[in-house]
């Protein structure tokens, strides 16, 4: 019997490469470049190639290349707004070799924006330097994701298979801990597939679709995380949500990111009486970390009579707003607003997940031959609070350092079909579960019960709510993308509460109301969640 019969008895195709990579946001393609150079890659994405966080970035990316600035500082900031959280080791890591893999995308064809032929550094929020490259005035993450999709295109070793939904990992049989492929749905082919691998890279982004309101688009449902846990990996961190202070005030509506980077350049935060508030909590005002931003919109909504507060840019050069900040100029003016004339409302949404699946500094998590880089896995660099702009900075860095530990492990198994768990493949088909409803449920408690402000009466009746919402989908007789996406998200939610009723106190973007302050006993101290053995508590090393 073929391979193929083999997976056909599963209800399966059957196909092969050396590395999967999941995911095509810069972490997920700067990856698969590099795996390229020593074996085929498969790039899988559930839907279309430019969706993705990177895609939208704004800001830009953190990195030490001017003359005034030395990693030492870079890792100083990153090391402060992280709240006591980072691992410095890994830290170090970004901010030391960030600068040559930055230099190495220029190479590969992005181009940040120079003035007078120099690179052009904007400052965000708690970096003490200009230290964030751009491109495209405000389009930076989608340049990055041209630059790096035009190579691909042309390069035999990759493709990328879109619209490929990886419902779960498969381990070889006999082993808890040995990941060996993939299952996937092919949407376009419309059939299963079990794709085999002798690594797989899991690069599939955030969670913020998991809140009601969030600046991330309709893929950021955390699926990596979700199916890295149901294989037994490590995830940490959970607890730690980043919410973006600057969101275009929109109920009901699509939210939109007004980028750090406005305030960056002299954006003023007015609340409903016009009056600006920043510099009343924290020295670097309207630079402050963003948890402390977050929180300060949120307290002076409290105290006023609208639900935003305002962003205020018409001191700016009006030719300058248009040319610097072109997305948003054209956005906002879109949606009825003209950044030139008049004050922006605001309020915080659900940006970033600083948790993930825990990796060491090469990308490696517990299971054999899974690695994870970008928003979905941990390495430990943002600690508490995510420094602005590193995050496609560190997609960059552990990607190339997943290439190296792939590269120097040399060692390639192949396996027989039947050296697989044969993994549970359901029907496709509608299922007669409400998702729309529970979607939409999910997102509304996870703002209000695990967003900017959390206690523990709230996280229990979310943990104990989604945790009843999960076990309905045990028995569901068909399966589509909705029903795992939604299960994925549930999971996250559920991961969300458990690690957040855990850490009692308040460090960073986990702002616990029944315990405000932070705790030195819990400094080092991270939350590992594993499918069989929860609420392990890790000192840092
Ligand atoms: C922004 O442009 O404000 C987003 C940058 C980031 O989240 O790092």
């Amino acid at each position: 019997m073929t391979l193929n019969q083999a997976a056909k008895a599963k209800n399966a195709n059957y196909s092969k490469s050396d590395f999967i990579v999941i995911g095509t946001g810069i972490a997920g393609l700067y990856a698969a470049l590099n795996l390229s150079k020593i074996g085929s890659v498969t790039v899988l994405t559930k839907r279309h190639t430019e969706d993705s966080n990177t895609q939208y970035a704004q800001g830009g990316i953190a990195v030490s290349l001017d003359k005034d600035d030395s990693w030492e500082l870079h890792m100083k900031d990153t090391i402060e707004a992280g709240a006591g959280l980072c691992n410095s080791r890994a830290v170090e890591i970004l901010v030391k070799e960030g600068p040559e893999q930055v230099r190495n995308l220029m190479k590969l064809g992005t181009e940040f924006d120079r003035v007078g032929g120099k690179l052009d550094f904007t400052k965000e929020g708690a970096h003490s330097k200009r230290r964030i490259l751009h491109a495209g005035g405000d389009a930076t993450g989608k340049r990055i994701r041209e630059s790096l999709t035009n190579l691909i295109d042309k390069h035999g070793n990759i493709e990328i298979k879109e619209e490929n939904f990886v419902v779960d990992l498969i381990l070889k049989n006999g082993s808890n801990d040995r990941i060996v492929g993939v299952l996937v749905w092919d949407n376009r082919a419309k059939e299963y597939e079990i794709h085999q691998a002798s690594a797989v890279v899991l690069a599939s982004g955030g969670c913020g679709q998991v809140y009601e309101n969030t600046t991330n688009p309709d893929v950021a449902t955390c699926d990596g995380v979700a199916i890295a846990y149901r294989a037994g990996a490590e995830i940490t961190d959970m607890e730690f949500v980043q919410f973006h202070p600057t969101t275009l005030y929109n109920p009901g509506g699509l939210s939109f990111l007004i980028s750090e980077s406005v305030r960056g350049e002299g954006a003023i935060l007015r609340n409903s009486s016009g009056k600006r508030f920043m510099p009343s909590y924290h020295k670097l005002a309207e630079l402050a970390p963003r948890d402390v931003v977050a929180r300060a919109i949120l307290n002076e909504i409290a105290h006023g009579d609208k639900p935003y507060v305002w962003i205020d840019v018409t001191h700016f050069d009006p030719d300058y707003i248009v040319h610097r900040f072109p997305t948003i100029f054209t956005t906002l003016k879109d949606r009825g607003f003209d950044m030139r004339k008049e004050w922006i409302p605001v309020v915080p949404a659900a940006h970033y997940m600083m948790g993930g699946v825990k990796t060491d500094t090469f990308g490696r998590t517990n299971l054999e031959n899974l690695y994870a880089c970008g928003e979905v896995a941990c390495t430990g660099v943002h600690g508490a609070n995510r420094l602005a702009s590193n995050s496609l900075l560190e997609g960059l860095v552990f990607a190339h350092r997943i290439y190296q530990a792939i590269k120097a492990k040399k060692v390639r198994r192949n396996y027989k079909i039947d050296d697989l768990v044969t993994p549970s493949i359901k029907p496709y088909g509608v299922s007669s579960l409400n998702l729309e409803s529970i979607r939409e449920k999910l997102r509304k408690k996870m703002m209000n019960q695990a967003g900017i402000k959390r206690n523990e009466k709230g996280l229990k009746d979310l943990l104990d709510w989604s945790q009843k919402k999960l076990e309905l989908f045990s028995d569901t007789e068909y399966v589509d993308e909705n029903l795992w996406e939604l299960k994925n998200m549930l999971t996250i939610g559920n991961l969300c509460a458990k690690s957040a009723i855990l850490r009692k106190e308040s460090r960073g973007a986990h702002f616990r109301i029944d315990h405000p302050h932070p705790n030195k006993e819990w400094v080092h101290t991270h939350i590992v969640l594993t499918k069989n053995k929860d609420e392990e508590y890790v000192l840092e090393q």
